[in-house]
């Protein structure tokens, strides 16, 4: 290990962040009751600019007036290339209760993005005497913020997660796809006249894991657009959980079982992971530093994977 330790990002649970419009009232108590660790309320891009205003009032209002349980509340401002994100900034600080636990920030470009949002943050919350500090979450959505992805995960300590957002990723990365999220039909290796389809959200994915895991952030896996393929997400899903993701979005309820489902480590992972650090434990009081489980080798190394398993499961169990 580097001397410099990596941090351990918040401990709480993001196997589902469920999202729904600001703009639609009705639904905020059906996401409430839901079984998404993270509750999104979007300003942004589900919202139509004649709806900024009265979307800000429902949510200020919503905030405070329902019950949200053991929920992480996140509201979605607008991004800071438009007129709103101020207005949203100030009144959800001056007027939303204390209930509200994160921001999220669309869209950020590069570390100064945060610092501006978190200086308007800290001048409000002082203004108000508001004692629970604002946490923030962003998407990484464009090609500058994937360039600048590390910057971004080191710009504040308010930051909690981060999430890749699929389509406008896409759209200001100039690829040729009107798909959020998934296998693209066009991005495919040839070998021998056979099509094996790869991954082209794989390398933003792995930059956030790193960015996120060196600065003790948590990475998300945003949209997965095409509600009705439930196995489409459930692969997209999986192989965001590989590559060191916690969660993802629902922007449908539908999709809140499939997250939770992939994100929640199986009682037969938890078990293996619980018997390596079992065998380890046994190699070291014979004074080895490796051993065989079940025909492989497991070593040190071994014993981090293992507990990352644990921990995520008993975090989840806490809940
Ligand atoms: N959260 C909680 N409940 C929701 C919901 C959401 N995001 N979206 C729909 N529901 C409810 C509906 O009210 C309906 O409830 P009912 O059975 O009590 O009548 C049920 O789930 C089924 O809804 P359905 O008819 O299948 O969907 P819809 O046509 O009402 O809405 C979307 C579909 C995609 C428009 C809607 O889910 C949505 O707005 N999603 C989030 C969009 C968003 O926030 N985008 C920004 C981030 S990418
Ligand atoms: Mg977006």
């Amino acid at each position: 290990m580097s001397f410099r330790i990596q941090p351990t990002p918040p401990a709480r649970p993001n196997r589902c962040q469920l999202f729904g419009p600001g703009s639609r009232p009705a639904i905020f108590e059906k996401m409430a009751a839901s079984d998404a660790d993270v509750v999104n309320i979007d300003l942004e891009d589900s919202v139509a600019p004649s709806d900024k205003d009265s979307a800000r009032a429902n949510v200020i209002e919503a905030i405070g007036g329902i019950d949200w349980g053991r929920k992480t509340l996140s509201v979605r401002i607008n991004g800071l290339d438009t007129p709103y994100w101020y207005r949203d900034v100030v009144d959800l600080l001056e007027q939303a209760s204390d209930r509200l636990d994160l921001i999220m920030i669309p869209k950020v470009g590069c570390a100064a993005d945060l610092y501006a949002v978190d200086a308007l943050v800290t001048a409000v919350e002082a203004a108000k005497g508001r004692r629970k500090k604002i946490g923030f979450e962003v998407i990484i959505e464009s090609a500058a913020g994937i360039t600048h992805v590390e910057e971004i995960a080191a710009a504040t300590p308010r930051l909690q997660a981060m999430s890749l957002g699929a389509a406008d990723f896409a759209a200001s990365m100039g690829m040729q796809t009107t798909g959020i999220g998934g296998t693209q039909a066009s991005y495919y290796m040839l070998h021998e006249g056979a099509k094996y389809w790869s991954d082209p959200w794989h390398w933003a994915q792995a930059a956030i894991v790193a960015a996120c895991r060196t600065h003790g952030v948590l990475p998300v896996d945003g949209p997965f657009g095409d509600f009705s393929d439930d196995e489409g997400f459930r692969a997209q899903a999986r192989r965001s959980a590989t590559l060191g993701m916690v969660g993802k979005w629902a922007i449908h309820p539908k999709q809140v079982a499939l997250a939770n489902e992939v994100f929640t480590p199986s009682d037969e992972a938890v078990t293996e992971a619980r018997e390596i650090l079992a065998a380890m434990e046994a190699a070291k009081a014979k004074g080895e530093g490796a051993t065989v489980y079940k025909g492989r080798l497991v070593d040190i190394a071994s014993i981090k994977q293992a507990e990352v398993i644990v921990r995520q499961a008993e975090m989840i169990g806490d809940k």
